[in-house]
């Protein structure tokens, strides 16, 4: 499957392709047959090794990450899942230079002819987790400016989430969106969003599948990266979906109080902090009109301790920094102490729209007002 064809994607020669398909395949290799590997290994070696040495099987993380890391088996899936990832960026990399000042231009002129807006802020402070640590070691993260008016960081998070995801997000790497879609509708069929916000939004795959399905409601998209917002502003446009992009601090945005009945989010809180991740929940709550709802779907986690291991792989080798710390927190508590009624924040999962490697079912904190 390719990504859908708008026009802020990069034109490939055969030669960038073959090597995008490559890395793709690589991964999808690496996830489907070579993890599966790892289960094996702890079964086999690992867990029967720490028995003899404690008399008890292992109980937490900490334990199998010490035991497991020291796995040749482990080892090796490890050192290609992060090759993997830095070929990733490289092969994306390859085709989006020498078309890098041609994308911005492009990003101008769709910006031009669509009713949907962009409105930067080059004054806002980037917070320290993203400054500190390129996340998901994407060279620059979200909000780097290779050059004046830059997009590089859009292409790079859109063309390498299907080379990442081999594919299941979806030609508009939607899936994540789908999912809460199709659970808001399951679970609230009478509600009908008018203004909607969609809070850490990049590169807007998640914001236009909710404009798609809500074509009268108005919706906006926020994030602290303009090179991501301005990539969105024209992938929007050239899909011919208005959107309203902003470039804010989903801690503290200039919305007023009460301006939306549907404040979202798409695996943002794993890649915040846990100062950020409290002012988030309250900032949702602040901005929902009574009667209105948040949903914030977010990355599973593991149910026992080698579970756990595995699904940490990417907090401990590529920079998601703050995934564990999301995953420990019981978001609907937190939603409760920033604002919500005790009752009126819950914590529930999504089931997975359609095929998913490894899960079947995403977290989402709903909070009603
Ligand atoms: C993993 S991306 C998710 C993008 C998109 N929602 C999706 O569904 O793929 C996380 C995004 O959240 C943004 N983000 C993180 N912290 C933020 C904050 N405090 N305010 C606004 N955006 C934030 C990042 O810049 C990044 O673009």
């Amino acid at each position: 499957m390719s990504l859908y064809p708008h026009e802020m994607l990069p034109e490939r020669t055969q030669d960038q392709r073959a090597r995008q398909d490559f890395v793709k395949s690589f991964r999808a290799h690496l996830a489907m047959k070579i993890r599966s590997g790892l289960g094996a290994v702890y079964k086999a070696r690992v867990k029967p090794g720490f028995e003899k040495e404690h008399g008890r099987e292992p109980q937490e993380l900490q334990e199998v990450r010490r035991e497991m890391t020291r796995d040749p088996y482990y080892q090796l899936w490890s050192a290609m899942q992060r090759k993997s990832q830095e070929m990733m960026y490289d092969s994306v990399t390859d085709s989006l230079e020498p078309q890098r000042e041609h994308l911005i231009e492009r990003y101008k002129d769709l910006g031009e002819k669509t009713e949907g807006t962009l409105e930067l802020d080059p004054d806002l402070e980037i917070p320290k987790y993203h400054t500190a640590a390129d996340i998901h070691i994407m060279p620059g993260g979200y909000h780097t400016d290779v050059v004046d008016d830059d997009v590089s960081a859009g292409v790079l998070y859109d063309a390498a989430m299907d080379i990442y995801a081999f594919g299941f997000m979806g030609p508009k790497n939607d899936l994540l969106a789908r999912t809460l879609i199709n659970y808001y509708q399951k679970e609230y069929p009478d509600h009908t969003p008018t203004r909607i916000l969609d809070m850490g939004c990049a590169v807007g795959n998640s914001t236009t599948a909710w404009k798609e399905e809500y074509p009268e409601a108005e919706v906006h998209g926020i994030d602290v990266g303009a090179p991501v917002l301005r990539y969105a502003h024209g992938r929007a446009g050239s899909m011919g979906i208005p959107i309203h992009y902003k470039q804010q601090n989903a801690e503290e945005t200039d919305y007023p109080d009460e301006s939306f009945d549907l404040v979202l989010s798409h695996i943002m809180f794993h890649e915040t902090s846990q100062s950020a991740l409290p002012r988030i929940l309250g900032e949702s709550y602040r901005l929902l009109r009574p009667g209105g709802m948040m949903m914030h779907l977010d990355v599973p986690g593991g149910s026992d301790p080698f579970s756990s291991f595995v699904m940490e792989w990417e907090c401990q080798n590529t920079n998601e920094n703050f995934a564990n710390m999301y995953r420990a927190t019981d978001m609907a508590a937190t939603a409760v102490k920033m604002g919500f009624e005790e009752g009126k924040a819950r914590n529930e999962g999504a089931p997975a729209k359609s095929f998913s490697p490894h899960f079947k079912s995403w977290p989402v904190v709903v909070g009603e007002k």
